[in-house]
């Protein structure tokens, strides 16, 4: 028995050396295109950075681990990729909880083993805070520029997420592991 929670024990921390690493991953690679994007072409053009490399960063990163790497949050852009479900729902709410408290989300994160319908999964989950490139185009009516504005309207007519200010809690970083799927590299 003991033996058996001493296993469990180490790839709990294992898995979660592995989902922060991930999560790193994506915040940096994410990042390096919306910066590079944003000083060539300017916000209008990084729109695409978001909406489309952003999902495709996600993707490549749920393939190479066998696991579900997803952006969520309380008022979505894009309801279909970024609506949470109910753990993820009530670990933003705990996030937003811990920050009043004086935390800062820049070092907060949230691990369990959750089970859902039979299955157990391991979650993990990492606050994504407004910085200041965010507030082009998640930011107050003032902040985001007129035409970045007009293309937000006509791409996410159903768009939630703007009216965010700088520290606020934009979003997290949701990643999702069937803990009946090993780790697949070594982390
Ligand atoms: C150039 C415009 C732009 C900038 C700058 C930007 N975003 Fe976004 N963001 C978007 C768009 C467009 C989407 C919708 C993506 C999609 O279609 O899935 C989005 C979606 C998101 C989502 C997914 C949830 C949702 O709302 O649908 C999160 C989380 C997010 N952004 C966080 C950030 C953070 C944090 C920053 C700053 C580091 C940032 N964004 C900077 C345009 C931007």
């Amino acid at each position: 028995m003991l033996l058996t929670s001493v296993v469990f024990a180490d790839d709990l921390g294992q898995r979660e050396k592995a989902a922060k690493q991930v999560s790193q991953q994506f915040v940096k690679q994410l990042g390096g295109h919306l910066k590079k994007e944003m000083k060539a072409n300017g916000p209008v053009a990084a729109i695409k950075v978001c909406k489309d490399i952003a999902p495709e960063i996600a993707n490549k990163l749920s393939l190479e681990n066998g696991w579900r790497v997803t952006r969520v949050t309380t008022k979505t852009r894009n309801p279909m990729l970024g609506t949470p479900d109910q753990w993820e729902r009530e670990t933003l709410a705990k996030f937003a909880a811990r920050a009043e408290k004086g935390e800062s989300y820049s070092t907060m994160k949230q691990a369990e083993v959750v089970d859902e319908a039979g299955k157990s999964y391991y979650r993990f989950m990492k606050p994504m805070p407004v910085k200041p490139v965010c507030l082009n185009c998640h930011g107050s009516d003032e902040q985001i520029p007129g035409t970045v504005k007009a293309e937000l309207d006509k791409q996410y007519p159903f768009d939630q997420a703007t009216g965010y200010k700088l520290g606020d809690l934009r979003g997290a970083i949701s990643i999702k592991q069937p803990m009946d799927i090993p780790l697949r590299k070594k982390f």
